[in-house]
């Protein structure tokens, strides 16, 4: 069977079983901070197990993308090296929520395995929680297994759980005899762990929620959670050696093959894999190539790009140890856009975002390898001259892998993995103290603090947000904190004006006042950060000290600055309009990838491929002018997140969004989700300027621009030095540029003047010099003396033709040049056979402090000091002497 097939079959079945077709969801998932990559097909069901969400269906299926990259489900070791593991693969399920339980679930997994795809019995074991009698007697009484094959297994291998939370519950599992050796085909073999198994499909009986401290709550009804690897199960139907043989994999296997002219051999797995047996290294990089360009297809696709840190880190990760890879087969170009492609051809109709994103994909991963492949053979050249210093039991030290990660961009993963075929491991604890030193060199103390504050328990109710519609109001204090410094303190309200820095906005400051006239408390609000999303806690210029204490339960008077406030939304609303300006001009596949808002300027992190020319930005910078001149309405909404994802507001890839979502929409073709402070109308932010635009890494690039007051200073600035200009230029702004070429082209032929007359002097000098010539008792002419030389150039010209002139001889002459004096030897052609220009200058600058040397016959020396010219040409006199 096709892969396609097993697809369809398996939507079919469980369709035809009254289970509603749900598509995948992304591979970010949209609503689950416990996750940084979808790792299982049932994460965007989490809810309705929790009994938080309740849909128009009881049962789903799905064909779900996932990664088991990071967190409690990570394969990314395994991957390449086995022949079953994946960090991205498809993962088929069926889902019951509330519906049907264990019973329906074992059965209809067994039908579909021995009837839908044909896999007979006598290739089937199943395994079960050692404690779950029940689930051993269904699969006894309702299907056909050979009851001897009921296998009970602990913890570790038969409860599943998402994460470190959420929720679990015991599982049965269907295992396939892949061997060839029948008589491996035992229940030893099976809990040995031997290969010989393959465990295809996972069902489990989603009863309990964990929480942080591993307790478990029974859900509000018992659910079936199930997950099939469509890789795994493939490689079966079709009789292949493992996953990478499937129709899945082997094409990129096969695009790897052709480009690095190397041969797949593909029949060994879980080899020591050391440098001498080639073709074993060839394999596993053909198969870390293959898992890796189809994982970093998918998350291109749906959004991420590569980056320094979360999720974006994940994903360079992934395409520098493919790149790595292709480099141990000899692959000097870049090959992903090669290798992704044939993902895309293999997955596009299924994944059609795959498609769509085909262009982003591929600028991605050649921008990706072009910059990695910059430090990637100086970082392998260090890694391998540092593992030729090590005695044989040395662990690579952390601080080389450290210089590997901060300098040449080696993510530690692929540090270790390249160490694998030199039979190494990397002393970890040192590369994290290193990490650990350079994170607390670069931390700034509030932040530090903030970090404190996010453990804190704030027992108080969520703060409410009244800043959208009031800049002040009178909230009531319900708990205190100590600031990050001694004269600092940190107060909670059950409200409050301020706006919390967030979404790339600075926070709003301003004051608090408890009480009034004499008796009242004031206190200068500095920043407010937002704690578990929903505490604003407000840092303010003043120690805690007993006053404050009293001040709890009672009732103050905030205020927020109100002029800066109008500054950073104007900054804000400035943002959005650039984006869209961005999008318009260079192309929709522009996403924003970070922004930071403040009263005085705006930042704003794009996806884009190329320099970005002047004149895109000159266009960019008038269409946000005329949309600002335009006056229109700044309009903003709470809706479902559906119906604004329908409605196409630009979202954050990644970021978490409630049910419920603002909707920011400015003009005719700016619409996106938002939780900032925006201007009325757009004709508040006054005028736009772009102050820089520049890359910043691969495929992200930059943008600076000033809104509002800023703007308008910037330009008064500009015009100001204009004025200075003129004014130093004898004339008006309008003339500068003509007088600076005037200016320029003087210049120019004052240059040719001076050069000139340089010439003129250097010839007289020259004459003149040409007098001074003296014979050494050995009967050679010398001449050797100091003159005023502008250049070495001219110096040498001279020294040129004083040779001429002396006819047999030698010349020296020495300059002060800068600093330091430079000194130039010529030795005419008949006295080279005794006399040496390089080894006589080489000693003269010894004398002086400098360095020199050069051929027989012409040589030069620099940096001698000044006063000891005259000692270095009398040097050179006493050795002709
Ligand atoms: N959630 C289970 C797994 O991922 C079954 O889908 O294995």
């Amino acid at each position: 069977m096709k892969s396609s097939e097993i697809r369809q079959a398996f939507i079919k079945y469980f369709s035809d079983n009254g289970h509603t077709e749900v598509p995948s969801s992304s591979l970010v998932p949209h609503d689950d901070p416990t996750l940084m990559y979808t790792n299982a097909g049932m994460n965007q069901f989490k809810d309705c197990f929790l009994g938080a969400e309740t849909r128009p269906y009881r049962r789903a299926v799905t064909c779900q993308k996932v990664m088991r990259i990071a967190g409690k489900h990570n394969d990314f070791e395994n991957v390449g090296v086995t022949a079953r593991h994946h960090t991205f693969f498809e993962m088929l399920g069926n889902f019951s929520f509330g519906d049907y339980f264990k019973a329906d679930a074992i059965k209809y997994g067994w039908e579909f395995v021995t009837k839908v795809l044909g896999i007979p019995a006598s290739k089937l074991w199943v395994t079960i929680f050692e404690k779950d009698d029940e689930a051993g007697k269904l699969w006894a009484d309702l299907t056909s297994v050979d009851k001897q094959r009921i296998i009970r297994l602990g913890e570790a291998e038969n409860f599943w759980t998402m994460g470190d939370t959420g929720p679990c519950g015991p599982c049965t599992e269907i295992h396939y005899f892949c061997g060839s050796d029948e008589s491996k085909n035992t229940e030893a073999m099976l809990k040995a762990g031997d290969s010989s198994f393959l465990e295809i499909w996972n069902l489990v009986f989603m009863q309990f929620d964990r929480n942080a401290s591993g307790k478990l709550t029974p859900l509000p009804k018992p659910s079936v959670d199930t997950g099939m690897g469509l890789e795994r199960v493939a490689a079966v139907l079709q009789n292949a050696r493992s996953n990478y043989d499937s129709d899945l994999l082997r094409p990129i296997i096969s695009t790897c093959e052709s480009l690095s002219g190397h041969r797949y051999e593909g029949s060994r797995f879980d080899a020591p894999h050391h440098g001498a047996d080639t073709q074993y290294v060839h394999d596993v990089a053909m198969r870390v190539i293959a898992d890796h360009s189809r994982a970093m297809a998918a998350i291109i696709a749906d959004g991420v790009l590569p980056g320094s840190d979360g999720r974006a880190y994940i994903l360079r990760r992934i395409m520098r140890r493919a790149i790595r890879h292709g480099q141990s087969l000899g692959l000097r170009e870049p090959f992903l856009r090669a290798t992704t492609g044939t993902v895309i051809s293999i997955l596009g109709d299924t994944y059609p975002e795959l498609l769509q994103r085909r262009d982003v994909i591929e600028r991605v991963v050649e921008a990706e390898e072009r910059k990695f492949h910059e430090t990637l053979d100086s970082g392998l050249g260090i890694l391998k001259r540092e593992v030729e210093k090590l005695s044989s039991s040395e662990q690579f030290p952390g601080a080389t892998a450290f210089l590997l990660h901060d300098t040449y961009g080696f993510p530690l993963d692929l540090t270790q993995d390249a160490l694998k075929s030199f039979g190494r491991t990397i002393d970890v604890a040192g590369f994290e103290e290193q990490m650990q030193a350079q994170k607390s060199r670069s931390r700034d103390d509030r932040k530090s603090q903030n970090l404190s504050f996010s453990t804190l328990q704030i027992t108080v109710a969520p703060t409410k947000f009244l800043g959208y519609d009031s800049t002040e109001a009178e909230c009531t204090l319900l708990q205190h904190f100590p600031g990050a410094t001694a004269d600092e303190c940190a107060l909670v309200f059950d409200s409050t004006p301020f706006y919390a820095e967030s979404g790339g906005q600075v926070a709003d400051t301003g004051s608090i006042a408890f009480g009034s006239g004499k008796a009242a408390v004031t206190l200068e609000v500095i920043d407010v950060q937002k704690v578990q999303d929903k505490f604003f806690v407000h840092y303010c210029k003043a120690a805690i000290s007993t006053a404050v204490d009293s001040l709890l339960n009672k009732k103050a008077h905030l205020v927020i600055d109100t002029a800066r406030r109008n500054e950073i939304r104007a900054h804000h609303s400035a943002t959005h309009l650039v984006h869209a300006a961005l999008r318009k001009v260079l192309g929709t596949h522009v996403k924003q990838a970070g922004s930071k808002v403040d009263d005085s300027s705006l930042r704003f992190d794009y996806s884009h491929f190329e320099p970005v020319t002047s004149v895109q930005l000159s266009e960019i910078q008038s269409i946000v002018n005329a949309e600002i001149r335009e006056n229109h309405a700044v309009v903003t909404k709470e809706m479902p997140v559906e119906e604004a994802m329908k409605s196409g507001a630009m979202a954050l890839f990644g970021e978490k969004y409630g049910s419920h979502v603002r909707v920011v929409h400015i003009g005719p073709r700016s619409l996106e989700l938002c939780g900032g402070t925006h201007v009325t109308r757009s004709g508040d932010i006054g005028f736009v300027t772009i102050a820089h635009e520049a890359g910043i890494a691969a495929g992200v690039r930059r943008i600076e621009c000033l809104a509002g007051r800023a703007a308008y200073e910037a330009l008064v600035h500009d015009q100001q030095g204009q004025e200075a200009l003129a004014s130093l230029l004898k004339g008006s702004r309008e003339q500068i540029l003509d007088k600076v070429e005037k200016l320029q082209s003087r210049v120019r032929s004052l240059e040719t003047e001076l050069e000139q007359t340089r010439g003129k002097l250097a010839a007289s000098a020259v004459d003149d010099l040409a007098k001074e010539v003296h014979t050494t008792p050995k009967g050679i002419k010398i001449i050797s003396r100091k003159v005023e030389a502008a250049d070495n150039d001219t110096l040498r010209s001279m020294v040129d033709k004083l040779r001429v002139s002396i006819g047999s001889g030698v010349v020296v002459l020495g300059a002060p040049q800068g600093d330091a004096c430079v000194i130039v030897a010529g030795v005419t052609s008949d006295l080279t056979g005794s006399v040496h220009a390089g080894k006589l200058i080489k000693a003269a600058a010894e004398v002086g402090g400098g360095k020199g040397g050069g051929r027989p016959d012409f040589a030069q020396a620099g940096g001698v000091n000044p006063a000891q010219l005259s000692a270095s040409l009398a040097k050179i006199l006493e050795m002709l002497s």
